[in-house]
């Protein structure tokens, strides 16, 4: 049979990068290149206790169908939750429980961006969203990230450049890959920006409760009095992932296309695990759960550093980060980064090569990611030894 694929799907091809996640399969490669939480920072007594509850008193209210909408307690819970804590969300916003928030950036681009419109992103930005772009045929428009955040005036000419720009989209909080926190300035003036141009913002924010130093910022979505911006937040990374519960805040006019998109996706996002997280969040000490998190990564991501200062200065250098879960390192200019990575790999430790970040995959690059919340201290010593040796050979 000759299968014959959509023009959709068909200019999807496997990156470059899976090459070297082929070796990282071997159970003696140290593993940098994940993304998932430590094993430690599972709430995996509470779980067991509220579906046991769940499953005692109330079996079929979590194995039957549910409203696309979500859990109506946890969305009310989460709309004050976000209120009280971080001022966002507001009398023209609804909320909607998504199937993590990969889905959200899945119904966002169904349901607003037409084939060939653009999306701005910050260059470098998170893989799986730029691939879920690229399967609506959006075109990528990268802004380059500062230590402080994407370029604004980049951001100016490209919103100028690309009248047909539908969203810009931000990890506004220790961004996915590279650790980059944007500046409360460059917050207010991307907000200033999108309303100029009139282009949304989808603002992603699965890190921004892992801070470990420095002061809190508000989310961009705290600033919006003109219905500009869809929040993004995921229980993903302070719950569990495998759980798969996530929410957007939008405007109620987005929202209810929002939730049209999603019928056609999913129905609903599974109604066992919203009931587990809207308890966890409402009957156990969320807010405790946090700073448990907090303790653990900020013991990892200072070790991690202390590592790389070690082993790998001067020939690698890194941005310092204050929360989440990455290190974006980089090598000297001279050097071919995707090699550097192979060898890596041939070597026993897995990185993330930085170009598979790019909304450009063939840009030349010379930095890569690294992860410090999935290895073990034993592992993160490993890897990073081995890194060091191998720069120092470039
Ligand atoms: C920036 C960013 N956005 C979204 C996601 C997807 O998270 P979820 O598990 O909620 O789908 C991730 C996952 O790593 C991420 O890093």
């Amino acid at each position: 049979m000759e299968y014959v694929f959509s023009d959709r799907v068909s200019n999807l091809k496997p990156s470059a990068i899976r090459e070297i996640f082929k070796y990282a399969a071997d159970p003696e490669v140290v593993s940098l290149s994940a993304g998932n939480p430590s094993p430690d920072a599972f709430p995996v007594e509470a779980i067991t206790e509220i579906s046991e509850r769940i499953f005692r008193e109330n079996p079929i209210s979590v194995l039957q169908y549910s409203v696309t909408e979500g859990y109506t307690p946890l969305r009310n819970h989460l709309k004050e939750y976000m209120k009280k804590y971080h001022n966002t969300g507001n009398d023209s916003d609804d909320i909607l429980i998504t199937t993590g928030a990969q889905q959200i950036m899945d119904l966002c681009t169904k349901a607003l961006v037409n084939e060939g419109e653009v999306v701005i992103c910050e260059a470098p930005s998170f893989i799986g969203s730029l691939n879920t772009f690229r399967s609506y045929n959006a075109k990528l428009v990268g802004v380059t990230v500062e230590p402080d955040g994407m370029s604004m005036t980049e951001l100016e000419e490209k919103l100028k450049a690309n009248p047909n720009a539908k969203f810009i989209y931000t990890i506004p909080n220790f961004q996915n890959p590279s650790g980059v926190t944007m500046s409360l300035e460059k917050r207010r003036r991307m907000y200033e920006l999108a309303r100029q141009y009139g282009v949304l913002i989808l603002e992603d924010n699965p890190y921004g409760d892992l801070r470990y130093s420095g002061e809190n910022l508000p989310n961009v979505k705290s600033f919006d009095t003109d219905g500009m911006v869809i929040y993004a937040g995921s229980f993903s990374k302070v719950i569990s992932p495998g759980m798969r519960v996530a929410y957007t805040i939008a405007p109620k006019e987005i929202f209810q296309k929002l939730v049209v998109c999603k019928q056609g996706n999913d129905v609903h996002t599974n109604i066992w695990s919203q009931r587990v997280c809207d308890e966890f969040l409402t009957k156990y000490d969320f807010n405790a759960h946090l700073q448990h998190l907090r303790d653990i990564y900020t013991k990892k991501a200072r070790f991690c550093m202390e590592l790389l200062d070690k082993y790998c200065a001067p020939n690698i250098t890194y941005h310092r980060i204050d929360g989440g879960l990455f290190i974006w390192c980089d090598l000297p200019e001279h050097v071919d980064m995707p090699a550097f990575c192979k060898k890596a790999v041939l070597n026993k430790v897995c990185v993330v090569p930085g170009n598979a970040f790019l909304t450009d995959e063939t840009e030349e690059c010379h930095s890569f990611r690294i992860n410090f919340s999935t290895p073990t201290d034993e592992q993160l010593e490993k890897g990073i030894k081995i890194l060091g040796e191998l720069a120092k050979d470039l």
